[in-house]
């Protein structure tokens, strides 16, 4: 359980704790070298994480190009959800996408991830389209959702 946390933004150093986070979160999590990519090499991402001042709790990432954003992943260390981390980690990427004049974020589920479909629901996000085979795992289609600001 975790009282206090503090979201920011991702650091190169939080590297080793956010793998901990993604292999506890994934069936096919991203390895060290994708998240040095991103924090090194893409102008477009913006990661944040969830610090308690001790470990890293939890983290997600979203692109943000132009009026458009997409997020990447977000995941939440197993025992501390179910306490509002994962709203926290939205809400910090929303205003970061509000902030930087998006119009609308978008997002792939799997369709069996139906606590997570859930999660998103509460944002306002929408089911818009189904991408088949998407995740090459075991060939299960995506959920498209998006949310439109107005
Ligand atoms: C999806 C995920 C990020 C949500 O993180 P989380 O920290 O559990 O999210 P929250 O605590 O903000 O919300 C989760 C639930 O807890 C509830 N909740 C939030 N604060 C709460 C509190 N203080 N007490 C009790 N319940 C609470 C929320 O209402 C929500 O309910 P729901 O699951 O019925 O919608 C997390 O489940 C996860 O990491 N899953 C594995 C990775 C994954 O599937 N990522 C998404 C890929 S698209």
């Amino acid at each position: 359980m975790s009282e206090q946390y503090n979201i920011r933004p991702m650091r190169f150093t939080d590297i080793e704790q956010v793998l901990v986070v993604e292999q506890d979160s994934f069936q096919m999590p991203w390895t060290s070298k994708a998240f040095v990519n991103e924090l090194v090499k893409n102008p477009f991402a913006h990661y944040f994480v969830a610090d308690d001042g001790r470990d890293i709790i939890g983290y997600c990432g979203i692109w943000i190009v132009m009026e458009e954003a997409h997020i990447t992943n977000i995941a939440v260390l197993s025992g501390y959800r179910h306490q509002g981390v994962g709203q926290s980690l939205v809400k910090a990427m929303i205003e970061q996408s509000f902030k930087l004049g998006v119009q609308t974020i978008t997002l792939e589920v799997r369709e069996t991830n139906t606590r997570a479909q859930q999660f998103y629901r509460q944002f306002g996000f929408r089911k818009i389209d189904v991408e088949k085979g998407y995740y090459t795992d075991n060939n299960e289609d995506a959920w498209i959702m998006s949310l439109t600001f107005d």
